[in-house]
């Protein structure tokens, strides 16, 4: 590594990036240490505030898009050429933790803030990017700032997206945009010379092995659903079970039958049911309409296809005798990541001498999206026993600065050429 990275490595400050984790923390905090940060929300605006501040103290360039990606921009020495770009997410899941995204954006900020400091000039941009809405949690599906970032989907598939209080993205968005103004106008789908994500491993297989940093080869296939139900509402008490037409029974069999679809010896196949909306959601009327979410993930592409495809005609068979509307809200091919950012971010870690090991990813990212545009890579680094989308998430201060530390030097290198 050269000498100029060796002092911009050597600026991480892991007491910096721990103390801004935990201010982070803050915002949206729920009991048993955990984070609720829905996309969007008065806490998201809030975080977005205190990441602007923070980049503005550097004086660094912040800049949006029209989903309200956020930009933090170092400048490179030639003006023409694509950023390298480097960031997460800052929203959680309900009942999310304290790295979960925000961990790679604040890594990000490190890495720009160390760069600074060492004087380190670099031929491309670093570019810091806070994508929205990466969980979908709020307004489904998942990643979707960097879908529309990368054009892979468009802003209008998405306005009317409504969240459980009917509140639309649309106006969630415009609240949130002007709530951060003064921002330098971003377009989407500007060209990138290579994507890094810094990331929490959320599973246990690092902190298994021993290990210090994930070399990230890429994220397994997955495909959302919104499976709607419908039914008649009638009175609980008078009804005969053989006379109804029971939206939440008629849910319960499809989701068994999804089960049995899904049902796997090896345990590769993920399945996930989370989020259920009854209506009238009362105890004594038979449920009209039920809308739930269908989660399915495999690394196979033809396994993954597959199972796709089977979702809809297994779902419709087990309905009877209510009708039913299936509609695919998210449609992730299996992705590998470019060897070139792979190799740069296990070299890095091999110079810093931290014990790595090359893995895949379970859980989806933004960059799933960005490895469509660009050569694009991951940096996991381990999280207490795996747990992740849950209070508890944990992870060593000294782990998530030896992963900015990855981060620093691999995007140092990706930038200079
Ligand atoms: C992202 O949080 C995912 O659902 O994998
Ligand atoms: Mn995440
Ligand atoms: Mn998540």
């Amino acid at each position: 590594m050269r000498e100029a990275h060796q002092e911009a490595v050597a600026r991480v400050s892991e007491e910096r990036l721990w103390r801004r984790l935990m201010e982070m923390a803050r915002i949206g905090a729920i009991p048993g240490n955990g984070v609720n940060r829905a996309a969007l929300s008065k806490e998201d605006i809030a975080a977005r505030k205190v990441l602007i501040g923070w980049a503005r103290e550097r004086n660094f360039e912040v800049g949006a898009d029209a989903i309200g990606n956020l930009f933090v921009r170092r400048p490179g020495e030639d003006r023409a050429a694509a950023p390298v770009m480097t960031g997460s997410h800052m929203d959680s899941q309900p009942r999310g933790g304290r790295f979960d995204g925000i961990y790679g954006v604040l890594a990000a900020l490190e890495a720009l803030e160390a760069m600074d400091a060492a004087q380190v000039k670099t031929k491309r941009a670093v570019e810091l990017v806070a994508w929205t809405n990466e969980e979908g949690g709020r307004f489904p599906p998942c990643t979707m700032g960097s879908a529309i970032y990368t054009g892979a989907r468009r802003l209008d598939e998405f306005l009317d997206v409504k969240d459980n209080e009917g509140i639309a993205l649309r106006d969630a968005l415009a609240q949130t945009l002007a709530a951060t103004p003064g921002l330098a106008q971003r377009t989407l789908q500007t060209p990138a010379a290579a994507y890094i994500e810094a990331h929490i491993e959320q599973g246990p297989l690092l902190e298994n092995a021993g290990k210090t940093i994930g070399v990230v080869t890429g994220i397994q296939g997955l495909r959302w659903f919104n499976v709607e139900v419908f039914g008649k509402t009638d009175h609980a008490g008078t009804t005969p079970l053989a006379l109804r037409q029971d939206a939440l029974r008629s849910s319960i069999q499809i989701i068994h039958a999804l089960h049995e679809l899904t049902r796997d010896a090896s345990d590769t196949v993920r399945f996930t049911v989370g989020r259920m909306l009854v209506t009238p959601n009362s105890p004594n009327s038979v449920a009209s309409h039920v809308l739930f979410s269908v989660d399915v993930r495999h690394p196979d592409p033809v396994t993954i296809d597959r199972l796709g495809k089977s979702v809809e005609p297994t779902a419709r068979k087990a309905a009877v005798p209510c009708a039913i509307k299936v509609t695919p809200t998210l449609h992730d091919d299996p992705c590998v990541f470019d060897s070139r950012v792979v190799d740069a971010v296990e070299r890095a870690a091999n110079e810093l001498w931290l014990p790595s090991m090359r893995l895949a990813s379970g859980a989806s990212h933004d960059a799933m999206y960005m490895a469509r545009v660009c050569p694009t890579g991951m940096i996991f680094v381990p999280c207490e026993k795996g747990v992740s989308h849950n209070e508890a998430e944990n992870a060593k201060p000294a782990d998530l600065a030896a992963g900015a530390r990855v981060l620093t030097a691999a995007l140092l290198e990706l930038a200079n050429q």
